[in-house]
């Protein structure tokens, strides 16, 4: 393991549950893998772009031609890109919002998931090309979609799971924080998914 990419979205600090679960496997993964280099990416600290004209023209594969690409507008999403590239693991630890991703993550995921860096359009559909990478979600949500009515309002789990299988990451193993906002399971909700920990592959 040469590279641990780690990605927080949550802007409660000391409070926040998939923090404190990040953290601990953070620590695992330390201990497992010392000479690996882990790269946070607090995105509460770092305000993502959202797309706009000139980063979606340099990005671009199809318009406009090559010579003609504002280059120096791709610079975050080259630097986001190669440093996902360049990593075996990309840990994400997010809340769920309005039953989906933070919109700075999915401003992270719209820098990355990019035609001939990280997917290819080929003969039958279309190849993911960041396959040397797996994946682990920490997700942390006011009530419990695992199981029960509330399981097709999980719009998290299921959709980063298909956009990193978009991109080759198919290797995907998932750590839910549940119940953080029914008093009965909220205050074991952070050490029963840090117990789930040993369950994982790393
Ligand atoms: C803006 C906002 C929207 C939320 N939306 C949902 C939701 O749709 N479903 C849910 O179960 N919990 C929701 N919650 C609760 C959070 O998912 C829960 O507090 C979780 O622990 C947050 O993660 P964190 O502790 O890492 O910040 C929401 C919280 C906030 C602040």
């Amino acid at each position: 393991m040469k590279q641990i990419l780690m990605i927080e979205i949550s802007p409660r600090g000391q409070d926040s549950a998939s923090r404190a679960v990040a953290e601990a496997l953070g620590t695992r993964l330390g201990a497992l893998y010392p000479s690996a280099k882990l790269v946070r990416r607090d995105l509460t600290r770092e305000h993502l772009p959202h797309l706009d004209e000139r980063t979606l023209r340099a990005i671009s594969t199809a318009d406009p031609p090559e010579a003609k690409r504002p280059k120096e507008a791709a610079h975050l999403s080259d630097h986001l890109t190669d440093e996902l590239l360049a990593s075996d693991l990309l840990v994400i630890a997010t809340p769920m919002w309005n039953f989906g991703i933070p919109s700075a993550l999915k401003a992270w995921i719209d820098l990355v998931v990019r035609p001939g860096r990280t997917f290819q359009y080929a003969e039958n559909g279309v190849l993911g090309l960041a396959k040397g990478t797996r994946a682990i979600l920490i997700i942390s949500s006011g009530g419990v979609f695992t199981d029960g009515p509330w399981r097709p309002w999980d719009y998290v789990e299921p959709y980063l799971r298909q956009v990193l299988g978009f991109i080759g990451i198919t290797d995907v193993q998932a750590v839910r924080v549940e119940g953080m906002n029914i008093p009965a399971l909220s205050s074991g909700a952070v050490s029963k998914a840090k117990e789930t920990l040993e369950d994982l592959a790393l």
